[in-house]
């Protein structure tokens, strides 16, 4: 790939088709990255001018569902089944895998819209998807052909992979994505850490990461949405997210088909790494459609110290 980005440049725009047929990449994913790419457009939409309601229902995990939420799983779940190249689709706000097509090459898993309860606040939230060749969507996230998520801050911008490096693109004007950077890369150590849950409930290994982080002057970057805090992570390329294990939580908060996966396949294509603070996040079966499990994910020399940390003191 020979194409190069010039920021604020209109004269020599990449968007995401051309950066998915110049890498040579398999017609029916490019189709499926571009259908979730165009489905974006409209969710970015019902965010800036939807009811921020409550939708009356309520998700898998006990959480009330908004009208956003509701709202995000059709417009995703309507373009999925439009490709016409998917098996078998999985979402956060949903109880079950909704068949497609048997013949389908791809199987999906998505989070439709990370972090929606911050929307009434205006803060950032996001897209997660997770893409598998297969129409077995209960597999290992190192077997995922795809990871991708959309942000909707002050931009839009969509970060995949395809297992051929981590690439940023942008929403311009036109409502299209393009390139702003290949090859994303996280360095080896970090200075800023993104701590999810509460710090009372924290167990001895956490605690003393934490104190380790700050004696080595990282700085405190949390917004508590899940995309916008990797996002900084991973396109700063330094620093670390975790939402741990908890005292009350022993698997933490967030949820491995939907959140931790496609996150884990995005940061390790950087150079960076995703652990339990035990074992590596894309190695985990999973067993049910709600498997949740701690996560520590970031540079790789942060996250190796909060394995040790964890290995020692629980
Ligand atoms: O999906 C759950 C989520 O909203 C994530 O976006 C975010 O990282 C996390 O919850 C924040 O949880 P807490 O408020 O417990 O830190
Ligand atoms: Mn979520």
């Amino acid at each position: 790939m020979t194409a190069v980005a010039k920021p604020g440049s209109t004269k020599f725009q990449v968007d995401l088709r051309r950066h998915l047929r110049e890498t040579e990449e398999d017609r029916d994913l490019t189709r499926l990255i571009c259908e979730i790419a165009d489905a974006s457009k409209y969710i970015i939409n019902s965010i800036r001018t939807g009811d921020l309601g409550l939708a009356g229902t309520s998700n898998l995990y006990g959480e009330d569902q908004l009208a956003l939420d509701v709202l995000s799983d059709r417009i995703l779940r309507k373009r999925l089944i439009h490709s016409g190249v998917v098996a078998n689709i999985l979402s956060e706000e949903t109880t079950e895998i909704i068949k497609v097509a048997p013949d389908g090459k791809y199987s999906v898993a998505y989070d439709p819209l990370d972090g929606s309860s911050l929307v009434d606040v205006n803060l950032a939230v996001g897209t997660i998807v997770s893409i598998y060749e297969s129409t077995n969507i209960f597999q290992p996230g190192r077997n995922q052909v795809a990871a991708m998520y959309i942000l909707y801050g002050p931009r839009t911008s969509l970060v995949y992979s395809t297992g051929k490096g981590v690439h940023e693109f942008s929403m311009n004007q036109l409502m299209e994505f393009t390139l702003d950077r290949e090859n994303v890369k996280m360095k080896p150590s970090g200075s800023i850490y993104s701590p999810g849950g509460q710090r009372n409930l924290y167990t001895e290994g956490t605690e003393k990461y934490v104190r380790f982080l700050e004696e080595k002057g990282c700085k405190l970057r949390y917004s508590g949405g899940f995309v916008p805090d990797i996002n900084q992570v991973l396109l700063k390329g330094t620093g670390i997210f975790f939402y741990p294990h908890l005292r009350n939580k022993p698997n933490g908060k967030l949820r491995l088909l939907f959140e931790l996966n496609p996150m884990a396949y995005l940061v390790e294509q950087a150079g960076g790494k995703a652990s339990t603070g035990r074992q590596r996040i894309l190695d985990l079966q999973p067993q049910g459609i709600d498997d949740c499990a701690p996560i520590f994910i970031g540079c790789r020399e942060d996250v190796e110290k909060a394995e040790e940390f964890i290995a020692q003191f629980g």
